[in-house]
């Protein structure tokens, strides 16, 4: 079925993929999995169109974890390099369709060139308001929660922040994607049923879609199931559906 151009009654504000299969892809051809990498940025490419047109405020995409380093370094320096093209190749179709790119994650192991090419990308397109992309590159929950709870710490320590005055919505503030609302839709390709140690906070009420289906085949078609998925579930968060029926 190809997507209906009807919007779905609950479109999600935020969606947060994890982009998994690249490897499994470019092995199932008998083809190196770096191979699955390339065509894993055409996927991506694909997707960040997907879903700014279908009016998603907030995108955010797992493209490498805190974990990842532990890879073959060649798999690892193709992913670098990829980074660095498809952003110097792409982020002029970013500024010219609105779309801000942000990049949450620990950056201080990234090199320099990738380094200087993010924050070239995030300034061309900080401006910009149609839809967030954040990239999740070196990102890891738990990473996230620690240079966290350090940076409050440091504050608490300093005078500028009172123990009392922590909130739950203080602590987000200093949580690397501060600023975009909690993902309401999960989704996971490549057929694995985890986390990864992706937003760790943040996914706390997202509903979760997992597919078969590996990154480079994504398709629209899966794309608008997930969002099909997403507008028939009901969200209680805590409450009876009853209570959510009547209110
Ligand atoms: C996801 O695909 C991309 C990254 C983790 C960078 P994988 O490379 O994990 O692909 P599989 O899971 O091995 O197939
Ligand atoms: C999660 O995928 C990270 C990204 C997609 C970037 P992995 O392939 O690294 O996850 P695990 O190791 O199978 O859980
Ligand atoms: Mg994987």
């Amino acid at each position: 079925m190809q997507s209906s151009s009807s919007t779905p009654i609950a479109l999600p504000q935020h969606v947060a993929i994890i982009m998994d299969g690249n490897g499994r892809w470019a092995q199932q051809k008998k083809m190196p999995r770096t191979y699955g990498h390339k065509k894993g940025v055409e996927a991506t490419r694909k997707a960040i169109t997907f879903f700014a047109k279908a009016g998603i405020k907030h995108l955010t995409l797992f493209a490498f974890s805190s974990e990842n380093w532990n890879r073959p370094e060649d798999e690892v320096n193709t992913l670098m390099s990829l980074f660095v093209s498809s952003l110097k190749k792409n982020t002029d179709e970013l500024v010219n369709n609105g779309i801000r790119i942000r990049f949450i994650g620990d950056r201080n192991a990234f090199n320099k060139k990738l380094n200087q090419q993010i924050l070239k990308s995030e300034q061309q397109t900080a401006e910009n308001d149609l839809m967030t992309l954040n990239i999740a590159a070196n990102y890891g929950g738990q990473w996230d929660i620690l240079q966290a709870t350090r940076e409050l710490a440091s504050q608490v320590q300093s005078g500028a922040l009172e123990v009392d005055d922590i909130s739950a919505d203080i602590f987000e503030g200093f949580l690397s994607m501060a600023g975009s609302p909690h993902p309401d839709l999960f989704i996971r390709t490549g057929g694995e049923q985890r986390i990864s140690n992706f937003l760790l906070w943040q996914l706390a009420y997202a509903e979760l879609f997992f597919t078969d289906v590996l990154w480079p085949d994504f398709s629209e078609e899966t794309m608008q199931r997930a969002l099909d998925t997403y507008a028939s579930r009901q969200r209680r968060f805590g409450k009876t559906g009853e209570q959510i029926n009547t209110a």
